[in-house]
């Protein structure tokens, strides 16, 4: 695939249809990803995938707590949209209003999709040691985004979310994730199922709103 192709093709998806992925695809997924550039080759990452019975059991727990009203509590502080800054926030704004008008303002399945972990097909959880600094967050993003793009370009479809990691505890114990680990990001992958809600696709600011070039 064109890279601009495989860039334009990764976008989140919110319902897999629940097939599992063969480990030599996640393997290689990892091992491209594992070529991201980080802070003296640092390479802070290290990477957690549920499948099978595993994931199975999360899924069915995160569901579980879900339901239950019990409130997130991620390694990352969930931080509010406010605190991200104007621009951010007139973006996730847009983003609201561009999604509310593509789901004709009906979110529940929308809602729905989060409690099941979107039904992917492998979860998978990237870790940075705890109390490292800002720059192996970078890293890790850099490492993310890597992931999905090598996930993209093998025809298998992700989304980033907060929602695999609000409860780390449960993670951690199905995956025996040291306590010295910040379990970061959970990324889904999978393969695209027809659920109308996966044809959005989210708007980008123009540049002009972003971008400065000087001679
Ligand atoms: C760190 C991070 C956390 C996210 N958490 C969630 C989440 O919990 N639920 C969700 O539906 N999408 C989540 N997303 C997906 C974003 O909403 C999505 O990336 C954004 O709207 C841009 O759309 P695209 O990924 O389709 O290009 C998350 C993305 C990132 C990078």
């Amino acid at each position: 695939m064109e890279f601009s192709e495989v860039v334009r093709k990764r976008r989140s998806i919110r319902d897999f249809d629940e097939r599992p992925i063969d480990k030599t695809i996640l393997k290689a997924i990892v091992e491209e990803a594992q070529w991201a550039p980080s802070w003296v080759n640092s390479q802070p990452w290290k990477v957690y995938i549920a499948t099978g019975e595993t994931l199975k059991a999360i899924k069915k727990e995160h569901l579980a707590k879900v339901q239950a009203g019990e409130n997130g509590y991620s390694d990352f502080k969930h931080a509010a949209r406010e605190s991200f800054g104007a621009y951010p926030l007139k973006n996730m704004q847009i983003l609201n209003a561009d999604l509310g008008a593509y789901l004709k303002n009906d979110f529940s399945e929308f809602s729905a999709a989060q409690g099941r972990l979107y039904r992917c097909g492998a979860a998978v959880y990237i870790t940075i040691p705890k109390g490292a600094p800002e720059w192996a967050i970078m890293d890790m993003g850099g490492f993310e985004q890597t992931l999905m793009l090598s996930a993209a370009n093998k025809g298998i479809d992700s989304i980033p979310a907060y929602e695999f990691v609000k409860y780390p505890d449960m993670v951690r114990r199905y995956l025996g994730i040291p306590e010295n680990e910040l379990v970061a990001i959970g990324v889904g992958l999978g393969y695209v199922s027809d659920n109308a809600m996966n044809g959005y696709r989210s708007p980008r600011a123009a540049l002009d709103d972003m971008l400065v070039i000087k001679d």
